[in-house]
């Protein structure tokens, strides 16, 4: 049996609670013989900085970098408003995302059947909605230089972030999402501000010269960023993939995970490049919502979208396709069932907590993998 090793962080706020959920999952899965998952704890953003002053520490960057695959749940809250820019939550998720070399983020917007009520936009609009927007998230405005704040002495301040791309990051993150759409409905939308901005300009000459180059079975388009945003909430079964970069693939999936439901139900997986002599990718899988410190410890968060990033390790880390695909599939039968968190329940439902949501995937699964 495949023995893999998987870092856990959970993080803040509700991430402990979600994690618990996929935890269960995980020890199923082992005792069911699937696999044998050998797990470690670790600590990020808030929790870290905690217990020692920093938003990851060296121990657990080790530990990420030696293990198959890490799962975090969430960082962040008004707790740690007030700490050090250089060790607030989420420099622990920056430094992951970047020591680990996790360029590529996709961010699957699935609407399941039983939620097209659950959204935001008229049930025709998302119905059988299957988007996957792949997000660039290791250059861009996060991590471009120089990124500070100066004081002018003239009772002024300068606050500049910097917007960097260079050739090799826009190419690597196309063709990730070329790739993609190859095995789904075989179109990328190529998103950027080409009309503002030269990294934008940039980004869409090489996204053309890579798609002649080696893709052009591939049918591709290209939109204004500003306009995408409309087009997601006007008319989001458009879109088959869409590649961004980094800040415009934040905001754009945010958007895309209320076409779904809820932001609780978007799951995450952010890889790196394949190593040549193992043919291995490092990996994280996060949800895409954050730490929601306002429902933490009430039992309210929906663990969906941290069990649909384990499911996405699965896929992706472990090729594990079957089970992942029995899960997804008791995600479905469990909403179809008519089982809602608070956040994706209607008027006349009556919610369940977190592990009540957690429990019945996990039983509806072992009809199937039992
Ligand atoms: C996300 C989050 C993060 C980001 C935050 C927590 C730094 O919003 O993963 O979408 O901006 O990338
Ligand atoms: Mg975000």
């Amino acid at each position: 049996m495949a023995a893999y090793k998987l870092l856990l962080l959970p993080g803040d706020g509700i991430g402990p609670e979600i994690m618990a959920e996929a935890e269960k999952l995980i020890s199923f899965l082992s005792r069911a013989g699937v696999a044998s998952f050998e797990t470690e704890k670790g600590l990020v953003g808030g929790s870290a900085y905690d217990a020692h002053g920093q938003a990851i520490s060296e121990s657990d960057m080790a530990l990420a970098k030696s293990a198959d695959a890490v799962l975090l749940a969430a960082v962040g809250g008004p707790k740690w408003d007030g700490v050090p820019y250089e060790v607030r939550p989420e420099a622990g998720l920056l430094r992951l995302r970047k020591d680990l070399a996790l360029f590529a983020n996709l961010r699957p917007a699935i609407c399941y059947p039983a939620l097209v009520d659950a959204s935001s936009l008229k049930p025709d609009l998302v119905d059988g909605l299957d988007i996957m927007i792949v997000r660039e998230l290791t250059g861009g405005v996060y991590f471009g230089e120089p990124k500070e704040i100066t004081d002018l002495g003239n009772g002024q301040k300068r606050g500049v972030d910097t917007q960097v791309y260079e050739t090799y990051e826009i190419e690597r993150i196309a063709r990730i999402a070329f790739e993609l759409a190859r095995k789904r409905s075989n179109k990328v939308t190529s998103s950027e501000k080409a009309n503002v901005m030269k990294s934008g300009l940039l980004w869409r000459e090489v996204v053309t010269a890579l798609h002649a180059r080696e893709y052009s079975d591939v049918q591709l388009e290209h939109m204004l960023a500003d306009a995408l945003g409309m087009q997601l909430v006007r008319r989001p079964k458009q879109f088959d993939v869409i590649v961004t970069d980094n800040l415009f693939g934040d905001l754009l999936s945010d958007v895309a995970s209320m076409l779904t439901g809820s932001l609780g139900m978007l799951p995450s997986a952010s890889l790196g490049g394949e190593d040549a002599a193992t043919g291995k990718r490092k990996a994280l899988y996060e949800p895409c919502h954050g730490s929601a410190p306002d429902i933490a410890g009430k039992a309210l968060a929906n663990p969906i979208a941290m069990i649909g990033s384990l499911v996405m390790a699965l896929r992706y880390s472990f090729g594990l396709i079957p089970v992942a695909d029995a899960i997804d599939k008791a995600i479905a039968d469990v909403l179809a069932a008519g089982l809602r968190t608070a956040d994706i329940a209607g008027p006349n439902d009556k919610p369940v907590s977190t592990s009540q949501m957690g429990d019945a995937i996990l039983a509806e699964l072992k009809k199937t993998l039992g």
